[in-house]
């Protein structure tokens, strides 16, 4: 695969496929990775995520780009019914060995197979990075949500004080590219901290969800900013 300048990224014709054969080869050990990227801390933010949107008994929760399903499972013990959807084969795999009675589509997170208005809540963690057209896959939330909907994104973010960012770059940079050629793979754990240059800043992130047609758009950051949540409402 031939790289962009930034020797760790993909050209962008390539990103699509690049993305997802890196996720089917990275999925067996995805979970694992995540608990000790985080700590165990990843669960926690997912959690906050949907009190933020204040998921209730019945409601359909679409969670997109769901990789091994933890937004679904966590929605699912609150009584949501939902629909896990993601184009990587291998996270599926991994997702319907985790909840075999979960539903889970491959799909593109920019064609969803769903009625207009049909969802009340979608969710979408760690995912805005990897999508190649982030305009389109807004816009698809607005079309699956019903007026008054709720979308909540996670993803990762830079802290705003000087020595956390610090901190948090020798993570990004040195040891989770470190961890992940140790227990998983060497390119994937390369891409996945360089790929945070993709990522709009804060009042640009909300301009292109408005411009989808969502509004009351707000932000909330986890673990000293180094995470960051946005929540916001079908208009
Ligand atoms: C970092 S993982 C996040 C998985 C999960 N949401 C979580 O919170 O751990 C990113 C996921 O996005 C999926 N993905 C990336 N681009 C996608 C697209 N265009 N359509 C569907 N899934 C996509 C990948 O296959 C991968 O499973």
């Amino acid at each position: 695969m031939e790289l962009s300048r930034n020797r760790d990224l993909p050209r962008t014709e390539h990103k699509q496929e690049f993305v997802r054969s890196l996720f089917d080869r990275i999925a067996p050990r995805y979970d694992l990775m995540n608990r000790l990227m985080t700590l165990g801390m990843d669960q926690g933010w997912r959690r906050a995520a949907l009190d933020a949107v204040a998921v209730q008994p019945g409601e359909l929760v679409v969670d997109l780009a769901t990789g091994t399903g933890d937004f679904a499972e966590l929605a699912v013990a609150r009584g949501a019914r939902t629909i896990g959807v993601d184009f990587a084969k291998g996270m599926l795999r991994a997702a319907r060995r985790r909840r075999p009675t979960g539903l889970f589509v491959q799909t593109d997170a920019g064609r969803l197979p769903f009625r207009d208005g049909s969802a009340a809540v979608m969710t979408c963690g760690f995912a805005l990075r990897n999508f190649t057209d982030l305009d389109g896959v807004f816009a698809e939330c607005a079309r699956v949500l019903a007026p008054g909907g709720r979308l909540v994104l996670l993803e990762v973010d830079e802290p705003r004080s000087r020595l956390l960012r610090w901190g948090h770059a020798l993570h990004f940079r040195h040891v989770v590219p470190r961890l992940g050629a140790l227990l998983s793979d060497t390119e994937a754990y390369r891409y996945l901290p360089a790929s945070a240059t993709y990522l709009p800043g804060e009042q640009e992130l909300i301009t292109r969800l408005e411009t989808a047609g969502f509004t009351r758009a707000r932000k909330r950051r986890h673990l000293f900013g180094a995470i960051q949540q946005i929540q916001t409402t079908r208009a």
